[in-house]
């Protein structure tokens, strides 16, 4: 069992299915979101019905599965049976239809409500979600794009489909994302309609830099990034517009975050002072290298080049980016909001006070990298949160993900 998702947790979500081969997807979609503690309300519509019975979404869902307008179960609103999706609309947080057939494309586009999913569909006021998936070729006739743009016009959000190949053996773009993307498509709608930090754009930078020594080699250190992303998608639940800035490598990027890939510190550096630009916040949770070679070899360093058994590096500064996101803010007041992250082997909070202080910081989490169960490379993390107004708050160990969202939380706190 996954942690509960804050963002999720107690959301009471409607997942229409339509008739697609992609439904196996939304059931681990539906396992996916329940284990992250929402209280999923399936409708399958009675092609889907074909593909997967209404059993398979019941287990998974813990909840009544909804599948015919004239003999549905008894809602979750304990209304009678043939007016359950004025209840299952009315106390909904969000509407996603995954997979959404060209069919049900243009019979929400149409209006219709032959079907339970269809007078849902007009019932409900929640924000609207939906993941097309169709065979090759479907996805790009101008019937389906026009009914796509539609839904669109009228505030749906669309998940564009993945190019690939189909079980008929076609290939192009149609192919339903993974429950993966399709939740985290979930947790980015559900942060738009209600989040925190709705309209506020973040910056938050992940992973640790490389700094070449030849085209091969490269100085790095152990910073995974899983901080960094943990924190981008926690903005993300709070309704932020997210750029994130990583040097982080094999992790996939929140849904909704503008990624930028860098890789030195230098690169970093640029990207942060454009980015931030009118941002609201940064989070600079990137362990960024302090020195890098001070020039990169332009072949691979040989050993028969050398004459000895050693091998000198000679190492410069990098850049320090706080401190030139410090310079830039004086001169254009952004990013209002400036989070930075201390790693600490001795003397924590002493070390911590004069970084937040040197740095001109609103916030810092520190680290007390020793320890076994925290920072680098562990699921977990263990910090405590000061700030320049001197108070200090020790956060119990607890996972990244909750990490980010205490931070998150005292970023939408400090943006008033
Ligand atoms: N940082 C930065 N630019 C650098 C190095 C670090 O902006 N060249 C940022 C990190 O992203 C972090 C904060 O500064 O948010 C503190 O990083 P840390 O490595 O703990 O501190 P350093 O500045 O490197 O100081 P020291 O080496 O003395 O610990």
């Amino acid at each position: 069992m996954s942690e509960p998702v804050t963002v999720l947790a107690g959301k009471r979500l409607l997942l229409g299915v339509t008739g697609s081969i992609a439904c196996y997807k939304a059931a681990e979609l539906t396992s996916r979101l329940t284990q992250a503690g929402a209280l999923v309300d399936v409708i399958l519509t009675a092609a889907a019905a074909h593909f997967v019975t209404p059993l398979t979404f019941q287990a998974l869902s813990g909840r009544p599965v909804y599948t015919d307008l004239w003999n549905a179960p008894e809602s979750g609103a304990g209304l009678p049976t043939h007016i359950a999706h004025v209840g299952l609309a009315e106390g909904a947080d969000l509407l996603m239809i995954a997979p959404a057939t060209a069919d049900s494309l243009a019979r929400l586009a149409g209006g219709f409500a032959s079907d339970l999913l269809g007078v849902t569909a007009l019932a409900s006021r929640a924000p609207l979600l939906l993941a097309p998936a169709m065979d090759g070729g479907m996805y790009a006739h101008p019937a389906v794009q026009a009914n796509v743009r539609t839904l669109r016009e009228r505030g749906a959000v669309v998940i564009e489909p993945e190019e690939g190949r189909f079980a008929s053996g076609l290939s192009g773009r149609g192919r339903l994302p993974e429950a993966q993307t399709l939740l985290g498509a979930a947790r980015w709608a559900l942060g738009q309609s209600t989040g925190a930090l709705r309209g506020r754009q973040v910056v938050v930078t992940a992973g640790g830099t490389r700094e070449p020594v030849d085209p091969v080699r490269f100085l790095g250190n152990r910073s995974s990034g899983r901080q960094g992303y943990a924190l981008a998608q926690a903005a993300i639940d709070a309704g932020a517009q997210v750029t994130l800035i990583s040097s982080a490598r094999g992790l996939p990027a929140p849904y909704g975050a503008a990624l930028i890939a860098v890789e030195t510190a230098a690169q970093m550096r640029d990207a942060v002072l454009a980015a931030v630009d009118g941002a609201d916040a940064l989070v600079m949770a990137a362990a960024v290298a302090d020195f890098r070679p001070e020039t990169t070899a332009a072949h691979k360093i040989k050993k028969t080049d050398e004459s000895g058994q050693t091998l000198e590096l000679r190492l410069g500064r990098t850049a320090d980016i706080l401190a030139a996101v410090r310079v830039q803010r004086e001169r254009t007041s952004y990013p209002r909001v400036v989070v930075g992250f201390a790693a600490e082997s001795q003397e924590l909070l002493a070390n911590a006070r004069a970084k937040l202080e040197r740095k001109g910081l609103d916030l810092l989490a520190a680290n007390d990298i020793s320890a076994a169960d925290a920072g680098f490379e562990v699921e977990t993390n263990r910090v405590v949160l000061l700030d320049a107004l001197g108070h200090e708050e020790p956060l119990a160990l607890m996972s990244k993900a909750a990490v980010a969202e205490r931070i998150i939380a005292r970023v939408a706190a400090l943006l008033g």
